[in-house]
Formats: structure tokens, C-alpha cells, sequence
């Protein structure tokens, strides 16, 4: 999979992919991850990429222009599965959607930053919208760094048999159990006995039962879907 980040800010978006799994996925050649400085598209020499909005108010705008030139040239290289804009009016990032992105093969991701981009960029270009949670970021880098991982994770390869994703929080609108490791006694907080058992029965019955417990205790909506 590849993927392209239009941002005003590359610095943001340098170190969450340099590291563990992110890392390992591109080395071994399964994700690219491109990002490329909206200013390479400003309006004039000074890097303009923003003005005021029309009808006043506080907050500057991105422009359509240096927008639209980025996405075509992008758009010219390779035709993009998806353009994504990040933005806390989208629809809400979950496990369903990092599935499904996660089959494509090329995604063109749009950090935002001020009051957001000109609307007709969403209208003409957009063809999805991905917030990470109802609260406001300072730019969509951070948002787009999470949707990265969220879905590099889970291209074939990327992760071994110990650490799949299909055991992860979520897969079967189920949230994880709780994990124990050594030693078995620490302060005389103990692990519970049937991990101990050497029973992969009993174990996997056990996690499925936590894995309920806490769903229900926790998020009980996710078991309506
Ligand atoms: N940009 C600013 N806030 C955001 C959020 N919550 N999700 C995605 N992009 C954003």
C-alpha cells in the first residue's frame, strides 16, 4: 500500500513512522509513506496557502488553488483509491473503516490546519471524511498519523502470528482481555490460575469470557452492532 500526505507541517509526521511496527512494514517493503509540503503549491513566492474567509470571522482558510494543484499532480502520478480529508466533521475512525482501508492501494490523505480547507475542495476532490474522536487537534497530522498506523498494522505481513490483528480490541466488536505476563506473583498480585493451567481450552474459553466481561462493562454499545 502507498501512501501520500498533502501537510503544511512534515515535521509532525516524520517520527511516528520511524519506528516499530510502522517501521517494519516499510521495510519490508509492504507500506510507503509519502509526504509532500503544501508550500511546493503556494499561490506566490512568500508560501501562501491560506487567506481570510469569506463573510468574516476569526481563523484563516486553505486556499482551493495550491489544494487543488497538489491533488492533481498527485492525482496524474497514480490514481488514489481514496482522497481523505481529516477533519473533526467526519465520520468517526473505527476498526470497520481501518479494515476496509487497509484493502486498497492508494491513499492520498489532506491535513488540514486554521479553520479547515475551502469547501469545494471537500465537494470536487474528497471522497471521504475521517475524524479520530470528538475533540479538535491543531492540524490533521496527528490525526493522519493515526489512521496510518491504524491501517498499516494490518496489511498482510506487517504483524506475525503473536501479535495479529485479529486478536486485537475491536475485531469482533469485542474488546481485548487482559494480558499477564511474568512473574507470577508480583507482590502477591497474582495471575489468574488458568493461565497457568497449560489448557489452551480453558485459556481460550477464559479470554472470551474477560473479553465479554469487559465489553459489556466498559462499551456495551459495540455489541448492538
Ligand atoms: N483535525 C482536527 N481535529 C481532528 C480530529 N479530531 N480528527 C481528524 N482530523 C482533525
Amino acid at each position: 500500500m502507498r501512501i501520500d500526505i498533502i501537510t503544511v507541517l512534515l515535521e509532525l509526521l516524520q517520527s511516528p513512522f520511524e519506528h516499530s511496527i510502522m517501521k517494519r512494514a516499510q521495510a519490508k517493503g509492504l507500506l510507503e509513506v509519502y509526504t509532500h509540503n503544501l508550500r511546493k503549491w503556494a499561490i506566490n513566492k512568500q508560501g501562501q496557502i491560506d487567506d481570510y474567509q469569506f463573510g468574516g470571522g476569526a481563523g484563516m482558510v486553505m486556499m482551493p488553488e495550491p489544494l487543488t494543484n497538489a491533488i492533481e499532480e498527485l492525482s496524474s502520478q497514480r490514481k488514489y483509491d481514496e482522497i481523505i480529508f481529516l477533519t473533526p466533521d467526519g465520520e468517526t475512525l473505527n476498526q470497520k473503516i481501518a479494515n476496509g482501508l487497509s484493502l486498497k492501494e492508494n491513499l492520498l490523505l489532506i491535513c488540514g490546519h486554521y479553520k479547515g480547507i475551502d469547501q469545494r475542495i471537500r465537494e470536487h476532490f474528497v471522497t471521504k471524511e475521517i475524524s479520530i474522536g470528538d475533540y479538535v487537534l491543531s492540524g490533521g497530522e496527528l490525526a493522519a498519523a493515526v489512521l496510518v498506523d491504524a491501517v498499516g498494522r494490518l496489511l498482510p505481513g506487517v504483524l506475525n502470528d503473536e501479535t495479529s490483528a485479529l486478536f486485537d480490541s475491536f475485531q469482533d466488536n469485542l474488546l481485548a482481555p487482559p494480558v499477564y505476563t511474568r512473574p507470577a506473583d508480583f507482590r502477591g498480585w497474582k495471575v489468574p490460575d488458568v493461565l497457568l493451567s497449560g489448557d489452551p481450552k480453558k485459556v481460550d474459553e477464559w479470554r472470551h469470557e474477560q473479553s465479554l466481561q469487559r465489553t459489556i462493562e466498559r462499551r456495551p454499545g459495540l455489541l448492538d452492532d
